[in-house]
């Protein structure tokens, strides 16, 4: 039973390997390195491979299977293998306080919360960022800035990093004036769900526009600042924590 819902899941996200598979390629037939550790730099695989946050400078025994497998095989097989290896692993680790679609990270010794999302509710047929699911987002919110308030005591600033700040529909939930803090940032990783997220929609399908657009885009994509080609920007966004209490009402 679990590995039929992994082995529905591996096809739903095929496409969404798929392209970054792409990417990672054109990134290391540019800089002429190995193709696994494109993948470390520029894909969320390390992640969706179930292995947790890449860095630190070691690289996991997973990741070396992982890696050694993908160097090893022809082009044409290499999403086939990538999709094995998801049946193989453990689903990722979620956050382990979770609120709906909602998690925050404490930072800086609990000075500042960063918000993560990810999309748990597609009930209905409808996204997590329906108009008519907008009071559900902003209950899990509610709840999660109380919990901030009871744990974390000293928090002072809230922070995002997502493409979710380019939509209305994903800054209504916030107070205005964290949406309108939104910003370019300098450097935009492409380990995470930043940039990735606005491939898929709620079904975890490729949204197939701007997987065009991003395929179009890779023709002129600069090694220095890869994240560029994405249809939407990573933005940051940042707030006092005392706003969102006040918009909130807790
Ligand atoms: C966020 C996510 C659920 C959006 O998927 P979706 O199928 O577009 O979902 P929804 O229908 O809930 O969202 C649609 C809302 O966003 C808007 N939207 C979504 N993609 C858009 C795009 N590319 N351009 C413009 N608007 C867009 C829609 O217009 C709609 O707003 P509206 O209701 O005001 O019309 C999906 O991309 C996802 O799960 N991504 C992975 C998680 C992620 O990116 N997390 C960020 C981690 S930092």
């Amino acid at each position: 039973m679990v590995m039929d819902a992994r082995r529905e899941q591996a096809e739903r996200l095929r496409g969404y390997f798929e392209v970054q598979l792409l990417f990672a390629e054109a990134m290391a037939e540019k800089t002429s390195r190995p193709l696994s550790d494109a993948c470390l730099e520029v894909t969320n695989l390390h992640r969706r491979l179930g292995l947790g946050r890449a860095g630190g400078g070691t690289v996991s025994a997973g990741w070396a299977r992982y890696a050694d497998g993908l160097e090893r095989r022809p082009r044409a097989e290499r999403l086939d293998w990538t999709l094995d290896f998801f049946l193989e692993t453990p689903p990722e680790e979620s956050a382990s306080l979770r609120f709906g679609c909602f998690s925050y990270e404490p930072q800086d010794a609990g000075q500042v919360v960063r918000i993560h999302f990810s999309n748990r509710d597609s009930e209905g047929g409808q996204g997590p960022l329906a108009r008519a699911k907008a009071e559900r987002r902003i209950s899990e919110l509610r709840e999660m800035f109380g919990h901030v308030r009871t744990h974390h005591p000293g928090a002072q600033t809230v922070r995002g990093g997502s493409w979710l700040y380019n939509l209305e529909a994903y800054r209504r939930l916030f107070p205005p004036d964290y949406g309108a803090s939104r910003f370019e940032p300098e450097r935009v990783r492409l380990d995470g769900t930043s940039s990735w997220g606005q491939l898929l929609d709620f079904r975890e399908s490729v949204k197939p526009a701007v997987r065009q657009a991003l395929l179009d885009n890779m023709r002129h994509l600069d090694i220095a600042a890869p994240w560029k080609v994405f249809p939407m920007r990573a933005l940051g966004a940042q707030g006092a924590v005392e706003d969102f209490r006040r918009f909130y009402g807790g």
